[in-house]
């Protein structure tokens, strides 16, 4: 979290209140989110929505545990702050309204959870083609985008392969990969884009050196705080679809994220930490 402040300090210099360019917070219903039960107001668990005193139906989406002693006080009228580039929150924890810095609430930390048009969430632990895995109660298609929340495992290991073009994974919880008996390797048939966020895991479960295949066009984005596990170590076959040939052969052992493999067209690989 630290880290992220540091980082977002120089982007508050630049940003107005609530909105900054080229980003946009991530803002939320607070009567909706004030329960527990009640749904989160973005993908990464490490937001929470914070009701503003100047409408208190109203919120920000915001990065939930920044200490009470790093904000200050809004003004006495307890709506306003006149600390620049932040805005005045209701906030529980700290027993009083604070000045949130705006950055801290933009949609790239905390991206909203997405209306279900081309994406599909799930809503359980579970294979990633049975349907009862999503919320929308049907598996995935081709183009769609899969998120997996916090606290959510998705399995690709019923088949051997994924036959599916144009997926994009957003991993938040775990994405496991292969294991299934009785097969020993796992293909991606077409070009996936896998994003792995703070929190989340991608498992690599084949085995015995099959690996995984990845097409060209393909990629894995591990941000900060995500994880890629192996049972050490992964073998990742890059290939291309048209004639199957193999075009590169690479091997991961565990890593935490800032990382990137990307595979161009033409079968080249970037491939950094
Ligand atoms: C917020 O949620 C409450 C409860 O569901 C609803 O009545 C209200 O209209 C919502 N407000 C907005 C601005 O969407
Ligand atoms: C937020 O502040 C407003 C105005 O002071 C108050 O009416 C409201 O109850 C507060 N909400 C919470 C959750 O503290
Ligand atoms: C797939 O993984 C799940 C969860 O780890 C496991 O319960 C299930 O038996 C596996 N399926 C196969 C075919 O191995
Ligand atoms: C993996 O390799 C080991 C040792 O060669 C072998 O005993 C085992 O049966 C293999 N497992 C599978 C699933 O092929
Ligand atoms: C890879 O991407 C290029 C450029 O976007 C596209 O023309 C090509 O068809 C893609 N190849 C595959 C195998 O998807």
């Amino acid at each position: 979290m630290v880290r992220i402040v540091h980082q977002e300090a120089q982007i508050v210099f630049f940003c107005v209140l609530l909105t900054c360019e080229g980003q946009s917070t991530t803002s939320c219903n607070a009567t909706l989110c004030s329960s527990k039960s009640s749904p989160r107001c973005s993908m990464n668990i490490d937001c929470e929505c914070f009701s503003l005193p100047s409408n208190p139906a109203s919120g920000i989406c915001a990065v939930a545990d920044l200490s009470c002693s790093s904000v200050v006080r809004c003004n006495p009228d307890g709506i306003t702050c006149s600390m620049p580039n932040t805005v005045c929150v209701n906030n529980t924890r700290c027993q009083q309204p604070v000045c949130y810095p705006s950055a801290l609430a933009n949609t790239q930390i905390c991206p909203p959870v997405m209306p279900e048009n081309g994406v599909s969430i799930a809503t359980q632990s579970g294979s990633f083609l049975v349907p009862s895995t999503w919320s929308s109660l049907l598996s995935p298609g081709a183009g769609t985008t899969v998120v997996i929340p916090a606290g959510i495992t998705v399995t690709l290991n019923s088949t051997n392969q994924l036959s599916l073009s144009g997926i994009t994974i957003l991993v938040f919880g775990q994405l496991r990969i292969g294991g299934g008996s009785p097969y020993t390797s796992y293909t991606f048939v077409y070009p996936v884009n896998i994003y792995v966020y703070n929190g989340g895991i991608v498992q690599d479960s084949t085995r015995n050196r099959s690996g995984i295949y990845f097409n060209v066009n393909s990629s894995v984005i591990i941000y900060n705080g995500g994880y890629w596990i192996t049972q050490g170590p992964s073998y990742i076959y890059i290939y291309y679809l048209q004639t199957s040939a193999i075009r590169g052969i690479l091997q991961l052992n565990n890593i935490v994220g800032p990382y990137s493999l990307t595979i161009t067209y033409s079968g080249q690989i970037y491939n950094n930490g």
